[in-house]
This record gives C-alpha cells, sequence and structure tokens, in this order.
C-alpha cells in the first residue's frame, strides 16, 4: 500500500511536469486531486487496510496528498507569472512609434480665392453681407431694372423652383447673380433711417445658379462676389480707383488695369475691368488669347432706378456696384483649363491647392 501511495504521488508529479497551461492545470487538479482522484480513493479505501497498518498508511497518504498541493501551488504560481511576463512581452506599448496621422482637410480653391477677395475689400471697409440664393423674379431681374421679356434676361436662364403652373407673374428661382443682394441691402440699411438712409459700402459673396449648357467654360452652379458703395458724390473716379486698387493688393502691386465700355441694366454707365495678364506681364500668352488683358469683372454706376428701388433717392445719393466670378479668376492663376473641375469633387483636382 505505501508503495502504491508513492507511485500515486509519482504519478502526480509527472503529470504536472508536463502541464503548460491554466487549462491543463485545472484538468490535472481534477484528476489527482479530485474526489474521484486515486489519492481520495486511498482515504475512501482505509477501512480495508489492516488496522495495525492505518496509522502508517493514512500519514503516507497525507503526506502524498500535500506534496501534490504544494506542487500543485507551485505550478499555479509559476503559470501566472509566465503569463504576466508574456503579456508584459507582447501588449508592450512602443512610444517611440509615430502617431498615425490624420489626414487634413483644406479649403476647396474657389474658397481660397473668395477669401482672399474677402480680405482686399475688408482692408478698404467693405463689410460682408450675406443675402439668399432662392429668389423671386421682382429681386433677381425686376427691381435690378430687367422688366419682364427684357433681352439681358436671355443671359441669365434661370433655375425655377415652382411648376409651371404655380409661377405665376413673380416666380421663385435660384439666384442667377448676387445683385439682388444689393436691394435686400440698401432696402435694409434705408429702414434704419428712411429720411437719411446712411452710405453703404458692401461686397456680396455667394453661390449663383444658371440653366447653362455646361461646358469647360459654363457651369450650372458658380460663384460671384458682387460689390456695392452708395452715398454722397460718389464718383465713377472713386469706382476706378477703388478696383484698380483692389486689382494691385490682390494680383501684385505692378498691375495695370483698364476699363471697357460695357452694357448691365443695372448700372449706367457700364464698364467691363481688364487687367494686364498676370502670366506674360502683358507680352501675350495662351491665357489671355495673345491680347496681353485679362477681364476679371463687370461694374458700373448704380442706375438710377436701382438706387429708387433699393430706398435711395438718386437726387442725394449715387453709388457704384461691381460683380466678379471667383472660378474664372482660380482658373486664370492656377491655367486651370474646364470650370467642370470645380464640382466634380474629384480628390487629385482639389489637392493640388
Ligand atoms: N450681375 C452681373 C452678372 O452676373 C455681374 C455684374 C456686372 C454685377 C456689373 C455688377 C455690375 O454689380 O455692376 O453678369
Amino acid at each position: 500500500m505505501l508503495e502504491k501511495i508513492k507511485e500515486i504521488q509519482q504519478a502526480g508529479l509527472e503529470a504536472l511536469a508536463a502541464v503548460a497551461s491554466e487549462e491543463a492545470l485545472q484538468g490535472w487538479k481534477v484528476t489527482h486531486l479530485g474526489r474521484n482522484s486515486a489519492i481520495m480513493g486511498v482515504f475512501k479505501n482505509m477501512g480495508s487496510v489492516p488496522k495495525e497498518q492505518r496509522g502508517e498508511v493514512g500519514r503516507a497518504a497525507n503526506q502524498a496528498k500535500q506534496a501534490l498541493e504544494a506542487a500543485f501551488e507551485e505550478k499555479a504560481a509559476a503559470l501566472k507569472e509566465a503569463a504576466l511576463q508574456r503579456s508584459l512581452q507582447e501588449e508592450r506599448l512602443d512610444i517611440t512609434l509615430p502617431g498615425r496621422a490624420i489626414p487634413r482637410g483644406r479649403l476647396h480653391p474657389v474658397t481660397q480665392t473668395l477669401r482672399e477677395i474677402t480680405r482686399v475689400f475688408a482692408e478698404m471697409g467693405f463689410q460682408v453681407y450675406r443675402s439668399r440664393e432662392v429668389e423671386t423674379d421682382e429681386y433677381n431681374f425686376q427691381l435690378l431694372n430687367f422688366p419682364p421679356h427684357h433681352p439681358a434676361r436671355e443671359m441669365q436662364d434661370s433655375f425655377y423652383v415652382q411648376s409651371a403652373e404655380a409661377r405665376g407673374d413673380n416666380p421663385l428661382l435660384l439666384r442667377t447673380h448676387t445683385s439682388p443682394g444689393q436691394i435686400h441691402a440698401m432696402r435694409q440699411f434705408a429702414a434704419e433711417n428712411p429720411e437719411n438712409p446712411p452710405p453703404v459700402r458692401i461686397i456680396l459673396p455667394g453661390m449663383c445658379y444658371r440653366y447653362e449648357q455646361v461646358s469647360t467654360r459654363y457651369e450650372s452652379q458658380f460663384t460671384q462676389v458682387e460689390g456695392l458703395a452708395v452715398g454722397k458724390d460718389i464718383t465713377f473716379s472713386d469706382l476706378k480707383g477703388t478696383l484698380a486698387d483692389f486689382a494691385r493688393r490682390m494680383f501684385g502691386q505692378d498691375v495695370r488695369a483698364r476699363f471697357r465700355a460695357s452694357h448691365f441694366p443695372f448700372t449706367e454707365p457700364s464698364a467691363e475691368m481688364d487687367i494686364q495678364c498676370f502670366l506674360c506681364g502683358g507680352d501675350g500668352c495662351q491665357v489671355c488669347k495673345r491680347t496681353g488683358w485679362l477681364e476679371i469683372l463687370g461694374c458700373g454706376m448704380v442706375h438710377p432706378n436701382v438706387l429708387r428701388n433699393g430706398g435711395y433717392d438718386p437726387e442725394r445719393y449715387t453709388g457704384y456696384a461691381f460683380g466678379m466670378g471667383p472660378e474664372r479668376i482660380t482658373m486664370l492663376r492656377h491655367h486651370i483649363e474646364d470650370i467642370r473641375y470645380f464640382w466634380a469633387n474629384d480628390l487629385r483636382f482639389l489637392e493640388q491647392f
């Protein structure tokens, strides 16, 4: 019997030596120390051991059991330590690794141009005035001196936002230019003091929409920056001086500007401003079509009817206005040959700016 106890202990210790995981250890415990284990069998069968040997056998069995238990505790501690070492090794945080870069967005090229234009006019004392994109025919055309059927409407084919039956004689449409903001702004300013309206000096940036035949030069959606100055004694030379100064601040101190007679219903007289080509310096190149000049904006003295529609008495007030297209300026600056890139949302294009 004593021999058998020794074997049980020996077998248990040998099996324990092969245990390499927490799971296997629990399995070993059931087999070698559990209720149905060999060593527990010895205790259970104590009754069949001759009386005079019981003391010795019992002591031997207890020793064997304690030896197995001690070995179990030791093994459990060793496994725990190994697991800790392993996790320290494997999950070590390497603080010298470079972090994951967060991709940075950027401003749309037209927004960049728009902000530059805004900055230049802000320096000259112009405030930004925001105006709605959905307009009535009245604001978009009639109050700007385009009566119904006026031929100048031809150039601004519109997107109507109501069904043909619902339109009536003052239909809602997407604004075709930022000019209706002139009327909204003047009316708001004039409301402050209808007898003696305050001077106006604002720019109106924003999105415009036209029912265009889309091509490399025309998009159905584009931005404009409108400008308006109204006050007493504002003259055409104020217009020329301000816009020539804008051109220098925007395109470079040496840039020359010229004005050509033009026509808009809401200005009289009207002009177009060209600047000396900033790519060839005026010598003539592909971008300026060998003329040495680039057309940048339309402008003029605010028509008396428009002043009146805004609540300003044309006998006492004068003003000038201008309008330009940031897409066009951006195209000239960066040699962009197709306006459709701006709304195509192709990152290969957008990431270049
Ligand atoms: N609204 C004109 C257009 O879209 C641009 C323009 C020209 C605006 C002359 C003006 C101006 O204020 O004076 O074609």
